[in-house]
């Protein structure tokens, strides 16, 4: 069979309130054209992200009613810690209530003023982070990853070269770690390759410098080797995984992406001196090490997700998913950053409608035209998400799908939604800032129309 199904049934429906243009109208004049501040209940297809946002399974469920809420020593921690072991290798593993707080811990312990982290792309929070501790965020993905139409195929692959050339620069006693996200969410959703992972490592470590996962979507980079990489195909998508734990020093996890959970985090890594030192912190500020800011249901949760996302029929159905919904767009004549990667497409909002000048804002130009239309809701990356802080960024939309949410007809509608908007792309307005705080604007700056 050439169709690809998803491969679930639904027994809980949640309803989606339909609303018409002029009431979206409405709504979109009363937030100033910024949808992060629309109810989501008005929301008709919401793609502004794939964090949190998952669908739990049967499984998932039952086991949360299973759950021990004991404070210490719960039979759901150490449920959660074998699946993590099983998959990770890792001798130390912390649980934390999201990505952001093992991202707190880990660089209050090894930042610092004077102190340098290479990434191939550090998510927003990740910068933010290791920007707190005094230290610096840099961002070393290959020149491909920039480029939208590049059809390189493993476009998160950090610049060896680069990599290479910053330690001989700054020494490597400044460079406390070296991260890689995979898959690259800052730079289009794009994977990192096992050899490139394998390289980096090895560069790092013929330095003495520790290498770290940002290991949000560790299986959708899996899934992704397996498909693209030579001599990959015939391996699991499990035993990759492994493979890209296994070559790592530590990693941090959103749970609340491949853990196929809405809440959830972890922190791994193997240096027992570091690990007793992440313990007090997580003490300190989450909760006892067997619970780390969660509760065990949350963890029995947790643990189930990274199981099922291995899944090899969820994976070819989830990647799946994901390039039809790019290849519907290009074949309507719209330009998304190519290949199609794991979680999201990303519409190229400057090609898009050249008509509008970054400086009028395409891609929230876009986005609001898009909920508008259709009561889509996706977010701009581009000039008012970092437009403020100087240099000129691409200016994207992205479409990001929630795990086991929405299904094909979904899907349809927001590829005739924004194929019809493509046709009729020259009465898109442009936008201008009337307020905006000093720091984050995306999240509360409100918007007029040009
Ligand atoms: N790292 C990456 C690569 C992420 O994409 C995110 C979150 C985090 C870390 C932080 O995790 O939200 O659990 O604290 N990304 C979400 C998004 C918010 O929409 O892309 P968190």
């Amino acid at each position: 069979m050439k169709t690809i199904i998803e491969p679930f049934r639904i027994k809980m429906v949640e309803p989606i309130k339909l609303t018409t243009q002029a009431e979206r109208e409405v709504k979109l004049r009363a937030v100033h054209f910024n949808v992060f501040q629309i109810p989501a209940d008005d929301v008709i297809i919401d793609l502004l992200t794939d964090s949190g946002t998952a669908a739990m399974s049967s499984e998932q469920w039952a086991g949360m009613i299973r759950s021990d809420e004991s404070y210490a020593g719960a039979r759901s921690w150490f449920r959660f810690e074998s699946v993590m072991r099983d998959l990770t290798g890792m001798p130390h593993i912390l649980p934390t209530h999201q990505g952001r707080a093992s991202e707190r811990i880990l660089f209050e312990l090894i930042g610092g003023a004077g102190k340098v982290i290479p990434s191939n792309n550090h998510f927003d929070t990740t910068r933010a982070n290791i920007e707190h501790s005094g230290a610096k965020a840099v961002d070393l993905v290959i020149d491909e990853g920039k480029q939208p139409r590049s059809h390189h195929p493993f476009k998160g692959n950090i610049d060896l070269a680069k990599l290479a050339r910053l330690i001989t620069e700054v020494g490597p006693e400044r460079i406390p770690v070296c991260m890689l996200t995979v898959t690259n969410n800052s730079g289009g959703g794009q994977p990192a390759s096992l050899e490139n992972i394998r390289a980096t490592r090895d560069l790092c470590h013929r330095h003495g410098i520790p290498f770290f996962l940002d290991a949000c979507r560790f299986a959708e980079n899996a899934y992704l080797i397996k498909q693209r990489e030579h001599g990959q195909a015939n391996r699991s998508a499990r035993e990759i995984a492994q493979e890209m734990f296994a070559l790592a020093d530590g990693a941090t996890i959103s749970a609340k992406k491949d853990g196929l959970v809405n809440i959830g985090g972890v922190l791994l890594m193997c240096d027992d001196a570091l690990a007793a030192r992440a313990n007090n912190l997580l003490i300190l500020t989450e909760g006892f090490v067997t619970y780390g800011g969660l509760a065990g249901r949350d963890l029995e949760a947790m643990a189930q997700g990274f199981v099922e996302v291995l899944d090899e029929h969820y994976l070819e159905y989830r990647i799946r998913s994901t390039a039809y919904l790019g290849e519907g767009l290009m074949k309507a004549g719209v330009q998304i950053v190519e290949p199609p990667g794991g979680h999201a497409i990303y519409i190229d909002a400057s090609a898009f409608c050249p008509h509008i000048p970054p400086s009028a804002f395409p891609g929230q130009a876009l986005v609001c035209a898009l909920y508008r239309h259709a009561g889509i809701r996706a977010v701009e990356i581009g000039s008012v998400m970092f437009g403020a802080g100087g240099a000129p960024p691409m200016e994207l939309v992205r479409l990001a799908l929630p795990r086991r949410v929405y299904t094909q007809s979904h899907i349809d509608y927001v590829i005739e939604a924004i194929t019809e908007l493509y046709q009729q792309r020259d009465s898109l307005h442009g936008l201008r800032i009337i307020e905006e705080p000093p720091t984050l604007r995306h999240f509360t700056a409100k918007f007029a129309e040009i």
